[in-house]
């Protein structure tokens, strides 16, 4: 069986006809199936927009409930459809002659020979981040799937809406990463008090729970129960409500995301706008962090496994400290955003202060010309040789501060403050972390690395600059890599122990 979706605005999704009139809508993505199993449908997907709601609730009025013999259907009709091929049709690509757009990224080795073929080390961190971020039908796909869920979510909680978060939204996100979303009940109408008539006042009479966090378990445990047996195409749901945020956990089988849902999570919310905010302010903030994600990931520093590794925020947040850091400043302080910030930007959540301007052209920023490969070489210098030991990294304040605990890395959370985003990694992960910035930092400074490419070997040119970084025969030496082999699942287990205690 082939089939294919689509989606529009107002998300609707829907089995297109293969290769047929989309009719009402057009369309905006497309993309192979990413999960296949089997029973699942294959083919391709279609994300399609409409122009208006009408014409999704037509096409909708011509969609039926499947009967499959010897299967029983939960009949709960999500905007997820499927149209069954019948006849003698055509595959769906051969009849629309549609070019499919990856919705993955590229394996590293194909990375590092795209990015041998450039003539500067700053071309290759452009096209490192052209070739990773997020193109804009994956965003679109991300806002779409969270919107289904909202449709299931909003079985209980009519008023509720799905938002993503994280790196699907703040311009740090790379084809691939996981979605994260919050619940958000906050916008629920008659939150605000309202004046009482005639001296009366009527409110809903509503359950009650012993702490917020109690509220927060009990609609993630519910909600999690609904994906897991009616919600089509969410499968392995997980409830890891004990964790200092609970959240669910499970992949969205169609769009192949994996998904973080919370609730009641705003901090994160504003975190994401703030890393947003900076990226947008200096084209070069997105590309180091990029490159230093990338780099990281190819060299096994950071993991899609939860343990004691380095995580991407805390990575981001290094560069951003490390941009804050550089004479002049590349990027302001928090404290400065948060100075610099109107009436209506003031934000306290939960006692924590997370004001700051959200106006982008009240910022003044200094005239910094410093290149994408001088930067680059001093980020691997300025933690090759940073204090982990006695400092803690701080970009509110922008200056390393005393470290107030003895974990090995200290990363102040910018709004939480007496939380450390780091509190998971252990000695060893931040060793390999600093190892690794010493001999990219010298790596760097050798002219055979700086020295573009020139002859091919076999038909791919000779890794050089970027690409040598990302080769793990080049960094991490012989050392490492031998101490790494010596240490099997031992280690991995040890450190996903350490981080569930932590959790
Ligand atoms: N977050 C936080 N404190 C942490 C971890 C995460 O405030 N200790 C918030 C950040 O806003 C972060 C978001 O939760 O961006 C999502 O976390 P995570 O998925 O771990 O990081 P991402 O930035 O989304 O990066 P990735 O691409 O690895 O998913
Ligand atoms: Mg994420």
């Amino acid at each position: 069986m082939a089939s294919s979706f689509a989606v529009c605005r107002w998300t609707q999704i829907f089995v297109r006809r293969p290769g047929g009139e989309t009719r009402t809508g057009r369309e905006i993505c497309s993309h192979q199936l990413p999960l296949q199993r089997e029973n699942a449908p294959q083919g391709t997907h279609v994300v399609v927009e409409f122009a208006n709601r009408e014409s999704v609730a037509s096409l909708l009025e011509e969609a039926a409930i499947p009967s499959i013999s010897h299967e029983a259907v939960v009949p709960f009709k999500s905007r997820l459809l499927s149209l069954k091929k019948l006849g003698s049709l055509d595959s769906p690509n051969q009849q629309s002659g549609q070019q499919c757009k990856p919705q993955t990224s590229i394996p590293i080795n194909e990375l590092i020979k795209r990015l041998s073929r450039e003539e500067s080390i700053d071309q290759q961190v452009t096209s490192l981040t052209e070739t990773y971020q997020l193109t804009e039908e994956n965003s679109r796909l991300r806002f779409l799937v969270c919107s289904l869920l909202q449709d299931i979510a909003a079985a209980y909680f009519p008023e509720c809406t799905i938002k993503p978060f994280g790196s699907s939204v703040n311009g740090f996100g790379k084809l691939g990463c996981d979605l994260d979303m919050i619940l958000d009940l906050d916008g629920i109408s008659g939150r605000k008090a309202k004046t009482p008539k005639g001296g009366l006042s009527l409110e809903y009479n509503l359950k009650r729970a012993n702490s917020e966090r109690a509220v927060t378990q009990s609609i993630l445990s519910v909600i999690g129960e609904c994906l897991d047996q009616f919600g089509p195409g969410c499968v392995g749901v997980q409830k890891i409500l004990n964790a200092r945020c609970p959240l669910l956990r499970f992949a969205h089988q169609p769009s192949g995301f994996q998904c973080d849902l919370t609730a009641n999570n705003r901090v994160a919310i504003k975190s994401t706008e703030l890393l947003y905010l900076y990226g947008e302010l200096d084209p070069r903030v997105r590309f180091l962090v990029f490159t230093v994600r990338c780099w990281a990931r190819a060299h096994g520093i950071t993991s899609s496994i939860p343990g004691a590794w380095i995580t991407n925020f805390s990575l981001t947040v290094m560069v951003l400290f490390f941009l804050q850091k550089r004479s002049p400043a590349i990027i302001p302080t928090l404290d400065h955003l948060k100075n610099l910030a109107g009436p209506a930007d003031k934000s306290v959540i939960e006692g924590n202060d997370c004001t700051f301007v959200s106006d982008f052209s009240k910022i003044q920023l200094q005239s910094n010309t410093e290149t994408l490969e001088q930067l680059l070489r001093e980020f691997f210098e300025f933690y090759a040789s940073f204090a982990f030991n006695k400092m803690s990294i701080n970009i509110r304040k922008g200056k390393e501060q005393n470290k107030p605990e003895v974990t090995p890395l200290h990363i102040q959370n910018p709004f939480e403050t007496s939380l450390n985003i780091s509190k998971n990694v252990n000695a060893t992960q931040l060793d390999r972390f600093v190892a690794l910035c010493q001999e990219s930092s010298w790596l760097l400074q050798q002219s055979e690395t700086n020295t573009p490419s020139l002859h091919s070997k076999g038909g791919s040119p000779t890794p050089w600059g970027l690409a040598t970084l990302l080769l793990p025969s080049q960094v991490g030496g012989i050392k490492s890599r031998k101490k790494r082999r010596l240490e099997p699942a031992s280690v991995r287990i040890k450190s996903l122990l350490e981080s569930l205690k932590k959790s």
